[in-house]
């Protein structure tokens, strides 16, 4: 049943092109973007005041992600919060409120409540599920699949990679119909969104130089993930893909908040992982770089081709492919996954099923 895979994760991660492909192709025809199970007209989604999105884990770092393009592309001001906050937070929501929530098993109980929370106060919600049928699936206003088929590793891989492609085509869809992106824009997004399961099966095939990376860092203590931007989101999730399976601590720290705390923790040959995709940040991120490898970190890299300059800040670099500036996620987070998991591998950790965690979360 793992296919000839060692773990049920590496088969996941592998999987990931057809779950990107799955998810997208069944929603763009004649080079537009279609949500039809959205059920929203253009005038409502030309109405929405506010969008917020509530999940947990990896599915509220995909949440995190969802901001920075909801806002960048679409113009609409996102919250994003964990369910579990959200629920006893009082949240002000109205008939203007989008609520997404995200959930790849439908079950989670957090998710649900803030679900029910959110439709008792008037709001409208849309579910991004995997598990077809779900409690969530079933009792959404709406939902909108993740076509990544049954996940068993506990560690998500294959759901995350197409939650993130279910958002992008939602916020491509909001902001067409906005006004904010024309339709030469979107095709141009359009044709980058295409790319990227073949780009993904191109990094994936770099598994055996992360391997070897990765056998470098098996007695680490603590590892840190810095970003800036969208690279803090993808920070967030290379952390938890570590931690998680390999249980080394590792902490995700947006990178202009280290010399307010984190810093002090680094000494000689802390592992830093610095993810850095987005040009506008670059400069930004390789002072960062030089402030922690100055205190004595070791720094990986991870940025798009090109981007050499970062090679003065880093000790080790991987690239991803250029790709448009909101998709990064999706190809940057491929060899964060496959360096936790060969880390966790090589302490000979029981990947499909770290200690103390289950793939549904039913209990708050
Ligand atoms: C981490 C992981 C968890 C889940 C979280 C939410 O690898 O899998 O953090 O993302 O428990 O689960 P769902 O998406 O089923 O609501």
């Amino acid at each position: 049943e793992k296919g000839g895979y060692e773990h049920f994760m590496l088969k996941e991660m592998y999987e990931q092109p057809k779950a990107i492909t799955d998810t997208f192709s069944p929603r763009i025809k004649n080079g537009q973007i279609e949500i039809e199970e959205l059920g929203m007209s253009n005038e409502e989604i030309r109405r929405i005041r506010k969008i917020m999105v509530v999940a947990c884990g990896s599915a509220a770092h995909v949440g995190h992600t969802s901001k920075y393009i909801f806002e960048g592309l679409s113009r609409i001001q996102v919250d994003v919060d964990l369910a579990s906050e959200f629920r006893y937070r009082d949240p002000i929501l109205d008939d203007g409120t989008l609520v997404i929530v995200i959930s790849q098993s439908g079950e989670t109980a957090d998710t649900l409540a803030a679900l029910r929370e959110s439709k008792k106060r008037g709001a409208r919600v849309l579910g991004i599920v995997n598990v077809v049928g779900s409690s969530i699936a079933r009792e959404a206003d709406n939902v909108m699949y993740t076509w990544a088929g049954p996940e068993i590793a506990v560690a998500t891989t294959k759901a995350y990679s197409a939650q993130l492609i279910a958002v992008y085509l939602l916020a491509m869809k909001f902001a067409h119909v906005r006004g904010e992106i024309s339709d030469e824009g979107l095709k141009e997004m359009l044709d980058d969104l295409q790319a990227l399961p073949a780009q993904v099966e191109m990094l994936l095939n770099n598994q055996e130089n992360i391997q070897r990376f990765a056998n470098r860092y098996l007695a680490a203590k603590d590892v840190f993930f810095i970003g800036r931007g969208v690279d803090q989101a993808i920070s967030m999730e290379g952390s938890l893909k570590l931690k998680e399976i390999s249980y080394i601590h590792s902490e995700a720290y947006a990178a202009g908040e280290l010399k307010h705390g984190t810093i002090s923790l680094i000494e000689e040959g802390t592992l830093v992982v610095a993810v850095l995709t987005q040009e506008n940040l670059y400069k930004k991120m390789i002072s960062n770089m030089v402030e922690v490898r100055t205190r004595g970190a070791f720094v990986m890299a991870v940025t798009v081709e090109g981007n050499t300059e970062v090679e003065k800040a880093a000790d080790y670099v991987i690239y991803i492919p250029e790709t448009n500036k909101y998709f990064t996620n999706s190809l940057a987070i491929i060899p964060l996954q496959l360096f936790g998991y060969y880390i966790a591998l090589g302490r000979g950790c029981d990947v499909d099923k770290p200690r103390n965690l289950a793939k549904s979360v039913t209990v708050e």
